[in-house]
């Protein structure tokens, strides 16, 4: 199965991704963590990109294409048993790009899951979230705070807030996302992969609602 999660940034996809990786027994790919990790290891693609995500803006297509293609075919030598892809395409060319390498592996889109959430809650997901340092969990200050302030649950690492969540930047990714990505769930639809999901609701509710739509039709 090879599912691309769509939805504006807070949407829930990392969250959601996450749960369904693990219950489908899927390959969980997010550009976005993938960047954070090159950026904190200071290669040059981190370089490259840390400008870009620190404005909110997408990183030039070619790299990520780079970036996933690479993580894809390695995959498909592995053969796992399909990819879950979190913010990935968000262009038109990387959509083509995506559509070029699951051909070449004889893998189709199954689904596109397209998590909707009205904007001022993504901004109040965005600007409350704390990530771990040590492990990456994801914590929310009002809907999923640490037991202890600043303080991972899981590992004890520290927590920290990424510099692209403060209110402008969020809202420029989400000015962004409608921009350019936006378009992406029509050129999906013609070819009728498309489910939308409610992102409203706790982490379970939405959880509940992408496995009835991903079920396969009757
Ligand atoms: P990326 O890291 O992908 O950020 P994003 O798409 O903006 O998505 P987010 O991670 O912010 O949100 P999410 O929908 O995953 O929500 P989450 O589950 O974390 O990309 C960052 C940057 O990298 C981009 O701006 C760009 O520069 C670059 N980039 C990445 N991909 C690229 C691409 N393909 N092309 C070019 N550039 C690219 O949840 C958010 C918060 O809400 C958390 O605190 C969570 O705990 C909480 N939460 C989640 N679900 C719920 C719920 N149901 N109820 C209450 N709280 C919830």
């Amino acid at each position: 199965m090879n599912i691309v999660m769509m939805g504006p940034p807070g949407a829930g996809k990392g969250t959601q991704a996450k749960i369904l990786a693990e219950r489908f027994d899927l390959l969980h790919l997010s550009p976005g963590d993938l960047l954070r990790e090159a950026v904190r290891e200071g290669t040059e693609l981190g370089r490259k990109a840390k400008t870009f995500m620190d404005a909110g803006l997408l990183v030039p297509d070619e790299l990520i294409v780079d970036l996933i293609g690479g993580r894809i075919r390695e995959e498909e030598a592995g053969r796992a048993r399909g990819v879950i892809l979190d913010g990935f395409p968000r262009t038109l060319r990387q959509a083509e790009a995506l559509d070029e390498l699951l051909e070449e592996s004889g893998r189709p889109l199954d689904a596109v899951v397209n998590i909707t959430l009205p904007v001022e809650e993504a901004v109040r997901r965005l600007t409350g979230r704390r990530v771990c340092r040590g492990c990456g969990a994801n914590y929310h200050l009002l809907y999923k705070p640490p037991r202890a302030l600043g303080v991972c649950d899981l590992c004890g690492g520290p927590l920290y807030q990424r510099t692209d969540d403060t209110e402008e930047t969020a809202r420029s990714r989400l000015e962004v996302y409608r921009r350019e990505t936006e378009p992406l769930i029509s050129y999906y639809a013609r070819r009728g992969l498309v489910r939308e999901v409610d992102g409203r609701g706790n982490v379970d509710t939405v959880t509940d609602r992408l496995v009835k739509a991903l079920r396969p039709g009757p």
